[in-house]
């Protein structure tokens, strides 16, 4: 925990204001849980929030509240939900929740918005600070753009006086472009007393949270801002705002990783979600995206074009080109291009998976190779074994998916089937073209496909005249003239 407060002596609530409709993202999908780079907006903003070491979380909710609820309860199930019936403001909205824990919780209540997803926590804890000892402390910054925000009016002496909202602006205050985060740290006590003050007479109609500001000064207490990037405090209004903030959010996390010591050649092309763990010297090359519990550890070359989630690439292992769920890459393993890697691929040092290559529940062992158009599936494969191309592993027999067992240095020649459950022996051999259906055992070479026969001069007979026969035809009589001359 790195906040300044001691939490036993000053406990913090967290209040999180998601009850809003979001009309502007025209979804039928809540706002809040809305992804930016493969996390839900709110999600973004707890996690933020969890460095905090807050007491309790309460999230309000209203629109959408049983998607929010069903979501969050998997993810969250520590926090607790507060419904706000109908949204008469957010001001009422922390009245909710405080209603919600009954009693006005002791110490200070940190309010935040579910739909700004940028906010850090190194925010968080300077803004927690500032409030030690005063009524309130509030995230502001300066934008580029203001229009919309509610505008922070400071005093002559340059301490803030209040926050008026956009609807409710004399030209003058219009004109300003520090705004109101939407992030507060309230003393708890005083934010009920004026939260109970706050009425409705303004251009929406509605109790605002930013009035308790002016009622704590009118009161005598001190607020203070604290100002932040205008990055941070970036919230969601539509479509265009949520490609916004994912982009931030990006350059934010690629930044991190190139700092650490990964390099990443092209930024603008590479969607790393927060989960996701690189060690220094990995590098990524462009068009890449690693989601979930994805690694990649040092000398590890990732890229062009792949898509990791859930998956553990080791040292000094390339993958290009790849698709990989669930998968691990073992050390100086070589993956792609254009390779599928499906959850339970486990890939031994130094193995390969080649060019058009698919596996699911496969394991691959040290120095084993898959070079070619093959599928790979429910399969222990040994030590320097050799998958000739375009082999399959039949796995499925329409009802229930089988085993196969293939040994250590085995060659399975080109175009097997490999019909499951079988066993191939260590050092076994199959040959091109083979059906195998029963086990091999160890050394042994399975031919399981007919003889040929070849039906001589059926072409001449068959298709008289045809290119084939013509060319068969100029063959026979210059291999005739090459045997007359020697
Ligand atoms: C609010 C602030 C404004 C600030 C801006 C920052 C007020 C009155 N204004 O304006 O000063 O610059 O945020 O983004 O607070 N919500 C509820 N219940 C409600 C109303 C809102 O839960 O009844 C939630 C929304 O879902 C949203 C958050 O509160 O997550 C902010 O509400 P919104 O309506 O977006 O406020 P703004 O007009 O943006
Ligand atoms: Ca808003």
């Amino acid at each position: 925990m790195t906040h300044a407060q001691d939490s036993s002596a000053n406990p913090l609530t967290v209040v999180i204001l998601a009850a809003g409709m979001g009309t502007r993202m025209k979804s039928q999908t809540p706002k809040v849980l809305h992804n930016v780079l493969g996390l839900p907006l709110i999600e973004h903003v707890l996690h933020s929030a969890a460095a905090s070491g807050a007491a309790s979380t309460v999230v309000v909710v209203g629109h959408g509240r049983e998607q929010v609820i069903a979501r969050l309860s998997a993810t969250f199930p520590e926090i607790e939900i507060a419904v706000q019936e109908s949204q008469n403001g957010t001001g009422h909205a922390v009245s909710v929740a405080l209603e919600h824990l009954g009693e006005t919780p002791a110490g200070s209540v940190l309010v935040l918005a579910g739909d700004a997803p940028l906010i850090t926590s190194q925010d968080l804890d300077k803004l927690v600070t500032a409030q030690a000892g005063v009524g309130a402390s509030v995230l502001t910054a300066h934008l580029d753009d203001p229009a919309g925000y509610g505008r922070i009016v400071r005093d002559d002496a340059g301490n803030l006086a209040e926050i008026v909202e956009h609807a409710d602006a004399t030209a003058a205050q219009l004109a300003l472009d520090e705004v109101n985060s939407g992030v507060y740290v309230f003393d708890a006590q005083l934010l009920a007393s004026a939260l109970s003050r706050v009425g409705t007479s303004n251009a929406q109609g509605q109790q605002y949270l930013t009035d308790v500001i002016g009622i704590l000064r009118a009161d005598g207490h001190i607020v203070r801002a604290v100002v932040t990037q205008q990055d941070n405090i970036l919230g969601v209004n539509d479509r265009q705002q949520l490609a916004h903030v994912g982009r931030v959010l990006r350059d934010r996390i690629v930044t991190h990783w190139q700092l650490a010591g990964v390099t990443i050649v092209d930024p603008q092309t590479t969607w790393i979600e927060r989960s996701v763990t690189l060690e220094a010297d990995a590098i990524i090359l462009p068009n890449v995206t690693l989601s979930g519990s994805t690694t990649v550890a040092a000398g590890a070359t990732v890229g062009p074009d792949c898509s990791l989630t859930d998956t553990q690439v080791d040292r000094d292992a390339q993958v290009v080109r790849t698709t990989a769920i669930g998968a691990v890459i073992g050390p100086k393993a070589t993956v792609g291009p254009y390779t599928y890697l499906r959850p339970g691929t486990v890939l031994g040092t130094g193995a390969k998976a080649g060019g058009f290559v698919e596996m699911k529940n496969a394991t691959l062992g040290d120095d084993a190779k898959v070079p070619h158009l093959s599928y790979v599936g429910d399969a222990t494969i040994g030590e320097g074994t050799n998958i000739g191309a375009a082999t399959i592993f039949v796995n499925y027999d329409g009802v229930d998916k089988h085993h196969t067992v293939v040994g250590k240095h085995v060659r399975i020649g080109s175009d097997t089937m490999l019909v499951a459950p079988v066993t191939i022996g260590d050092g076994a051999y199959t040959a091109a073209g083979s059906v195998v259906t029963e086990n091999v055992p160890p050394g042994a070479i399975a031919v399981a496909r007919s003889r040929q026969r070849n039906i001589m001069d059926w072409v001449l007979r068959r298709r008289p005249g045809s290119t084939s026969a013509q060319a068969a035809v100029a063959n026979s009589s210059s291999n005739t003239n090459s045997s007359e001359g020697s």
